[in-house]
């Protein structure tokens, strides 16, 4: 038999009147894998998560949850946790008791020390006897994975979790993740950069206007050869702004206007092309300061992606 997968999803569709969320998506998730999808605002991750959760059915399209197949009627599977649109808290109660009253409403032992312990992993002790009313979306999002680490899930998932939180929080949520895969949970969650899901995830869907336009490991995507913007910064730029423009393989994107601009030069090209121009800025006496690219390769390449899809609907 295969590797139990904790999702299987073939020809998902999911239709909101006249919109499309949802057009033929396909999904694997195997046990202990951290998987990301990403996309742009409106891309349908919202619609896809829901779907897992159970709090949506698909149209059309056969969807398993942890081996079992979904059905018509929209349920949560056993052994399924985590939230979409940011997780449902008592304002009134502190973090502490809304782990409580979770525990108590999924018939769990609500030990303390379970609860201690989510709380640690998320990094809310110092605030478990404050009222949620006053947490920031980054408490509100840690909370809401304290809550789903009490249930002891088998699929985790996420919708936008890096939503509102800082570097200390990226770091908890992070720790939590890797350790609930390294024991065998499926993580899925999903973000509208790319750059948030590349250190945690092994392999990731892209999605764009309802539709997958690449699936894989990150580093397969950032892999892809493409022209790159680069910021050039030199010891002479109206030099370099010539001998760029010269170059074989690279053009001039930006800074060529006002007398401001002059200074600041970005110009497009693949790798060759930028080694063959800092070999001739170099030939010609001029020192190099700085050449870096103004996004990522991973999140250039996710921009390509998504942008292309939108722009041929
Ligand atoms: N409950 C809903 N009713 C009507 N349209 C919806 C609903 N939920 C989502 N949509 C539409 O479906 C598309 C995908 O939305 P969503 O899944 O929230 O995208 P994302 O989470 O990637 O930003 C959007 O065009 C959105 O407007
Ligand atoms: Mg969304």
């Amino acid at each position: 038999m295969d590797t139990l997968l904790a999702v299987r999803a073939r020809g998902i569709t999911k239709c909101f009147g006249d919109v499309v969320a949802l057009d033929g998506v396909d999904l694997d998730v195997t046990q202990g894998q951290i998987h990301g999808v990403a996309g742009p605002n409106g891309a349908g991750k919202t619609t896809l998560l829901g779907l897992l959760l159970g709090l949506a059915a698909a149209d059309s399209g056969r969807l398993e949850i942890l081996g079992t197949p979904v059905g018509r009627t929209p349920a949560a599977a056993a052994g399924v946790a985590g939230f979409v649109d940011g997780p449902g808290l008592y304002p009134s109660l502190t973090a502490r008791q809304n782990l409580a009253a979770l525990a108590a409403l999924h018939g769990l032992d609500a030990r303390t020390a379970a609860i201690d312990e989510v709380l640690d992993q998320v990094g809310l002790t110092d605030v478990a006897d404050d009222r949620t009313r006053g947490f920031s979306l980054g408490m509100r999002q840690r909370l809401g994975l304290a809550a789903a680490l009490l249930t002891e899930p088998r699929l985790l998932v996420l919708d936008e979790p890096s939503n509102g939180l800082d570097p200390a929080g990226k770091r908890h949520v992070a720790n939590v993740l890797t350790g609930l895969a390294d024991r065998g949970t499926a993580v899925v969650l999903s973000s509208h950069r790319m750059d948030d899901l590349e250190a945690l995830c092994s392999e990731v869907t892209i999605v764009a206007t309802g539709r997958v336009v690449f699936s894989g490991p990150p580093g397969k995507l950032a892999a892809e050869n493409r022209a790159l913007d680069y910021r050039l910064l030199t010891s002479d730029p109206p030099a370099a702004r010539r001998l760029a423009a010269g170059t074989d393989g690279i053009r001039v994107v930006d800074g060529a206007g006002s007398a401001h601009d002059a200074e600041r030069l970005v110009v497009r090209g693949q790798v060759p092309a930028l080694d063959a121009l800092v070999v001739r800025l170099v030939g010609e006496g001029i020192a190099l300061r700085e050449l870096a690219p103004l996004v990522s390769p991973l999140e250039a390449a996710f921009l390509a992606l998504t942008e292309q899809q939108e722009a041929g609907r």
